[in-house]
Formats: structure tokens, sequence, C-alpha cells
């Protein structure tokens, strides 16, 4: 194994544009939403029973996709009491034992590929390529972070003067709480928990409110592949079971996606208690995420590239792009093609596979989209029509809005609208500035073919992943680790060789021999 992955290969995927392929995935999908799904709270992998709650399709919220039971505050201290009991236990197991249930949770999720799609698709609106895209990601970390610990967590001797001998371990912190996002129900869900287990620690992880059969199915995989009962444990439930657990002094430390504001509510509550450990936030959060274009770009690949970015998923990505800065003299071209280009873009039901994008997640995310719009309708300079078909689903129309200035936009608006403005040949470095000042620091793009522009994008550019003539999305586990910075998160970067070592406490050994 070695730090950077030449060893690993990511997984690889299928050939959506085979029909052959196609049908015989459709079909395997199918089963699985035929079969009744449940998630329940797996405390010391026994599901705890209850009354179950409908789980409805974002898509058409008449189609019940499974049921949930509720995790209580009586479950969230169950579960951490039985997680901190297992967790030295699970520390002190060789680091290759802990990596290769990681290898076997991979192999796992690779067999059973179709069936996390299908709920992907179901149960948070993903389009099949993001379906694929999303097991993908969630097989890869498994296989990433196990490759990491073998290479990161043997002992390391340091150097000291004659008869002194020096070593530095890494272990697990104890129980890490992992909260995280609907937009990726697997991939960051197994992602977190991933790096927590092998790192040494025991977890108790709280899915998104909207998405928990998925987050069911892969606890009960990752059991399977060797996690013992007691080290992993599953709270489906909302902000107050989040909050419950995090409230916890018995969490040795937090690994959380999702919303800026959720971010500084939970590092607040982890330091309002004054004789608390002070433990630490792993906290990936929103974006202002702005893609500039100067007059050298080639506006074909502009415009396709912006429809990915702003589109794709629905906009749903922390990635994705939310405000196209335009140089002057280019912008009327470049948006008269985006116009063509979106008048092509299919919305409809993300099981067809002719979809380019389907709903945003659920009627409150539609109504805070649908009043975003509302209050710049007059400034709206494109919007697709949404198909009869849709009416039964939280669709929002892919959306454009034009701004007067850069720094109109001021917040993450999450979902499929695009802000555009311009900036004036020659002043690049200033527009960049005024993205920078908004204070969030995700992705930022560039399209351009000088040399120079590249590199004003690179001293100037305070966002953690950066992208050029490409789309924006799509990172890829250990070439393009993720993650930003300022209001967008803490780091270190998931996918990258620095993620794991947060999750774990250094001590230094000093023998005087
Ligand atoms: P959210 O902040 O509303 O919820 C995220 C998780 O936090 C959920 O599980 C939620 O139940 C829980 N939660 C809410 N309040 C809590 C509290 N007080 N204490 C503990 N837990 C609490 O975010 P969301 O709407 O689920 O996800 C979308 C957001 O996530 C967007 O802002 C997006 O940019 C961000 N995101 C960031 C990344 C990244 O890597 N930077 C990746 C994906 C999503
Ligand atoms: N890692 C995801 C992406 O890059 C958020 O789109």
């Amino acid at each position: 194994s070695d730090l950077f992955g030449a060893a690993r290969r990511n997984s690889s995927g299928i050939d959506l544009s085979d029909a052959d392929t196609v049908e015989r995935l459709l079909a395997a999908m199918q089963q699985t939403w035929n079969a009744p799904q449940r998630a329940t709270p797996i405390i010391g992998a026994q599901a705890r029973d209850g009354q179950g709650l409908p789980v409805c399709d974002p898509s058409d919220t008449r189609r019940v996709v499974g049921e949930v039971v509720p995790a209580t505050v009586a479950d969230v201290a169950d579960a951490l009491a039985r997680a901190a009991a297992a967790q030295p236990a699970w520390d002190a197991r060789p680091v290759a034992e802990r990596a290769a249930c990681l290898e076997r949770a991979a192999d796992a999720l690779e067999a059973d590929r179709d069936a996390f799609m299908a709920l992907a698709v179901r149960e948070a609106g993903k389009s099949i390529g993001d379906a694929l895209a999303e097991v993908r990601e969630a097989i890869d970390f498994c296989r990433y972070y196990a490759q990491q610990a073998q290479a990161q967590f043997a002992p390391l001797a340091l150097p000291g003067p004659t008869g002194e001998r020096n070593e530095l371990t890494l272990s697990g912190r104890g129980v890490f709480a992992c909260v995280s996002p609907w937009n990726f129900p697997l991939a960051i869900f197994i992602g977190q928990i991933s790096a927590a287990l092998v790192a040494g620690n025991s977890v108790v992880a709280k899915p998104a409110p909207q998405t928990p059969l998925i987050a069911a199915r892969a606890v009960r995989l990752l059991h399977a592949a060797g996690i013992p009962a007691d080290v992993l444990h599953v709270l489906p439930g909302g902000p107050e079971i989040g909050q419950a657990l995090i409230a916890d002094r018995r969490v040795g430390g937090v690994a959380f996606t999702g919303s800026t504001a959720t971010a500084r509510r939970i590092a607040r509550t982890l330091l309002d208690d004054e004789s608390r450990p002070i433990v630490p936030l792993i906290a990936e959060t929103g974006g202002l995420n702005a893609m500039f274009v100067d007059s050298t770009a080639l506006p074909e690949q502009v415009v396709a590239d912006v429809i990915v970015s702003a589109f794709q998923s629905a906009g749903q990505r922390c990635s994705a792009l939310r405000l196209l800065c335009l140089q002057e003299d280019i912008a009327e071209r470049v948006l008269d093609m985006l116009k063509g280009a979106m008048a092509e873009l299919a919305i409809g039901d993300p099981a067809r596979i002719d979809s380019d994008l389907g709903p945003v997640i659920d009627a409150d995310a539609r109504q805070r989209l649908l009043a975003h719009i509302d209050a710049h309708r007059a400034s709206v300079i494109a919007q697709c029509a949404l198909p009869e078909a849709t009416q039964h689903g939280h669709y929002v129309p892919p959306t454009v809005i034009r701004l007067a200035r850069i720094e109109d936009l001021t917040r993450e608006v999450f979902g499929p609208v695009l802000h555009v403005a311009t900036f004036k040949a020659g002043e690049l470095a200033q527009a960049i500035a005024r993205v920078n000042a908004s204070g969030y620091g995700l992705t930022m793009g560039l399209h351009s073919r000088n040399a120079a522009t590249m590199a004003t994008l690179r001293a100037q550019a305070k966002a953690g992943n950066l992208y050029v003539n490409r789309s924006m999305i799509g990172a890829v586990v250990g070439s393009q680790p993720f993650g930003g910075e300022g209001l967008s998160g803490t780091g270190p970067k998931a996918g990258g060789p620095h993620y794991l070592l947060r999750f774990a406490t250094e001590r230094t050994l000093s023998v005087d021999t």
C-alpha cells in the first residue's frame, strides 16, 4: 500500500449507453422497488422495532418507497453507551483487520450495487447516472481509507539522542458522531463512517431524515462485512436526534456534512458545556461556487460544462455551480447558447435512463427555491418548462437569474438555479476577489485557454477545489480530494491523504533505553 494510491484502483462503472445493460439494470432495480424497505434504529446490530412512518418518493409523492421507525432520545443514550464500551477493543485490533472490514464492505457494495442504486433513485430522486456515481464513490471511499489507514497508522519511529527511543502512534479518539446530508445519502454516509471506523473509533451515525432506507441498508452491509455490532449504530431521525447525539459528552469527535448554519449550531453545542473535553469537528458545508469565463474560452465547451455543473443532480451538490461570471464581451453569445442547451434538458422520472434531472428532495426545498425564483422574477432570463408528468413530484424548473453584480449572490441556493453576472476584460482578479468576499470557498471554475489567466485563478482563488476547462462536479476519490474552506468547512478533504488523521489522536512514547 502507498499514500497516494498508485496500487489502488477506483471502482469501474457500467456502460449506461448500452441498451441491454440498462435493461438488465432496470430489471434488477425493480426487484428492490418491489421488496418492502424498512429502516429502524440499529443498535448493537438489533433493529429496534416500532411504529413506522412512510418514506415517499420525491419524484412522485404518491409512491411509498418504504417506512422508517424514527430513533428516540433513549436510543441515542443506548447507542452511545454501547459504542463507548466497545471502542477500546476495536481500537486495539490491528489496523489491517479494521481495513479488511472496509475491503469486504467495498466488495459487498459492488455486489449489491443495483439495490443501492434503486434506493438512491427512489428515496433521494437521483438520476440513474448519479445513483451509479453514488455507489462507486462509496466503494472508493472504503477502499481508499482502508489503504490509507494501513499506510499511515503503523507506529512511526522518530529521531532522538543516543539512548532514547521515540515513537509516534495514532489511535481512535473514542465514539465518533457521523451526521450526514440527504444529497449523498450513501457516499457521504459511508465515507464518514468508514474513515472513523478504520481510524479506531466506534460510530453512532445519524443519516438525514429524508434518506433513512439507504443508510439502514449500508449499516447492515457494514455489520455483515465484519464491523462488530456494538462498534457501529445508526439512528434515523431529524435535527433533534442529531442535537441529542452531539450534546452528549461521550462523543469524542464529530464528522458533519450539511449546511453552514447547522455546522455552526453543532460547533456551539460542542463548546457549550465547559466541563466537556474539546473534541474535533470535521465540518463540510455549503458553497457559493463560481465559474469564470473569459473571451479565449470555447463557448460550446463552456455551455456543456455549465449545464452539467449547474443542473445535474438538480443542482443539489455542494460543488454545483451557483454563479456564472462571464467576461462582458462574450456574455450574450454564451447566454444565447445556454438557453438553447437548457431547452434540450429532459426533466422527469429519475428512473428513466433518458432523464437528465429529477426532483429536488422535498416540499420545503421546492418552496424555498420557488420563492427565490419569484423574488427575482424580473431578472429571470431563462427557465425550462416542466412536463405535465412531473406534477406529483417536487420538481423545480432549471432557471437562470441575471444579477447586476457578482456580490448580489450572498447565500447558497441549493437547487437548479443558476445566477449570472459579468466582469470586464482584464478584471478577472477583482471578480475572483468579489466571490472570495462571500466567505464561502468550496469549488471554483475557470474556462480560459490563457495560461496567465489560469495562474491568476490559482493565485487568487480561496476555494478548496479548482476546476479549469471542465465541469465543477464529481470529485474523484484519491484524485480530487474534496472539501472547502471558510464558510464551506473545516477540512480535511474527504478522499484525500490527510482525512484520516483528523479522526485519530496522536501519542508519543519516549523510552530511555
Ligand atoms: P442540513 O444541515 O439541514 O442537515 C445535515 C444533517 O444535519 C442532517 O442529518 C440533519 O438532520 C442534521 N442536523 C440538523 N440540525 C442539527 C443539529 N442542530 N444538530 C445535529 N444535527 C443536525 O443539510 P442538508 O439540507 O441535509 O444538506 C444540504 C447541505 O449540505 C447543503 O448546504 C450542501 O452544500 C451541504 N453539503 C456539503 C458537502 C461538502 O462536502 N462540503 C457535501 C454535501 C452537502
Ligand atoms: N464530491 C461531490 C462532487 O464533487 C460533492 O460533486
